[in-house]
This record gives C-alpha cells, structure tokens and sequence, in this order.
C-alpha cells in the first residue's frame, strides 16, 4: 500500500533515475508530494524515505530546513507578504496588518475553509513591486490593501486559476522525458572528466615536487 497515487508514484521512480545517487531526489520528490497533496504529509515523508534508502527523519531534516517545504498543512493558496526591507519601506507593515484583518488570522495561519494560508516572507526577490506579494510562489505585485482585498476575493472565485495553481504544483507544463542523454554516454563523460582531473593533479603533483627539488 503506498501513499502516493499511480501517476505519482511513476513520476517519483522517473525523477530517482535521473541521479547517481537516489538521495540526490530527495528535494524533487518532496515538491512532487507537495504537488499531490498540497504540503508533505508523514506518510509520504515516509515514502520518499523508502524510494531513496533513508529515514524519514532525514527527509523530515531537510524538509524543515527550506521555506518552500511545508511539513504542515497548507492552504490551497500560500499568501506571503514580504517584510523585508524594501518591502517594509514600502508599506509591508500595514499591508501584512491589513491581511490579517481581512483574512481574520494571523500570518502563519489559514483560514477555517482551508483556501487561504497567510506568511509573513523574507525577501522574494521582488524588491521592485513594493510591498512585493507572492500566490504560490506567483508574482502577483506590489499591493495596496485595496488591491490585496480583490486578490483574495479573486482567488476564493476561482477567478486566479489560470495563472496560479494549487499550493505544491510548481510547473504545469512537464518534461516529455528523463535525461536526454544515454546512460553510456553519462559514464563515459563522467570516466572522462574523472581522467581529466586525475591529469591535472599528476602534473600539478610533479610541478610541486620538481619546485621543492629546485629549491
Ligand atoms: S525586500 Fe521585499 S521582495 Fe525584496
């Protein structure tokens, strides 16, 4: 009995293929469970640690460490304000104040019908549309509160769908396909670039003992 659904389940031995080693999928597996489920539940945590040969303390560790990684449950939209400083002099303070009245919570928090989780962010590197919002890791500019009121009323009709997917799906359009490249061709490359620097040292080797037998 796994928990992640067929397509998914696929998509999760695709991407473990694509590295030399499965632990290198770990980030791209979490954010495939995310797509699935909208945040990473235990049980696919558990999954991931299984495909990969790990403990899901692991991929819990390094799931807490990134802010794109939620390991809570999450709305189906992700709303952050930044509040770093291009932002706050922007008036990030009272557009993050204004949110929370709007939406009845605190930044941290989502709404009872689960459309809505508000974040307080660091810079989101859109430092130019003051005070910079994101939906689901979507732009969507600098808002004044009025404008933040018709975002939120936009997305509960449904009227943003088309630009912002649910919280987890990062892409929508996929790759038709693994690596392009042949595995022989990846391990000949690689046995080269591992020739290529085996050379280097030798000679980097030999330059050194010939400078100390110089000297
Ligand atoms: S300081 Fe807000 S996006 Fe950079």
């Amino acid at each position: 009995m796994t928990h992640f659904d067929a397509e998914t389940a696929a998509r999760a031995r695709e991407l473990v293929k694509l590295y030399p080693e499965p632990r290198s999928a770990l980030i791209p597996l979490c954010h495939l469970a995310q797509e699935q489920d909208g945040w990473l539940r235990p049980e696919a945590m558990e999954e991931i640690a299984a495909l990969l040969g790990i403990t899901p303390a692991e991929v819990r560790g390094t799931a807490t460490f990134y802010d794109m990684l939620h390991t809570e449950p999450v709305g189906r939209y992700l709303v952050s304000v930044c509040t770093n400083i291009a932002c706050l002099l922007g008036g990030a303070e009272e557009l993050l104040e204004h949110a929370e009245r709007t939406l009845g919570m605190r930044a941290g928090g989502t709404t009872s019908d689960g459309m809505i989780t508000l974040e307080d962010a660091e810079c989101l590197a859109g430092c130019d549309r003051t005070p910079c919002v994101t939906v689901n890791h979507r732009y969507v500019g600098g808002l004044s509160p009025l404008a933040f009121d018709q975002l939120i009323a936009d997305l509960r009709a449904g009227r943003r769908d088309g630009e912002v997917p649910p919280h987890g799906t990062l892409v929508r359009v996929r790759r038709n396909g693994g690596l392009r490249a042949g595995k022989e061709q990846i391990a000949s490359e690689r046995a080269a670039t591992a020739d290529a620097q085996a050379a280097r040292a030798r000679a980097a080797k030999e330059a050194a003992e010939a400078q100390g037998g110089g000297a």
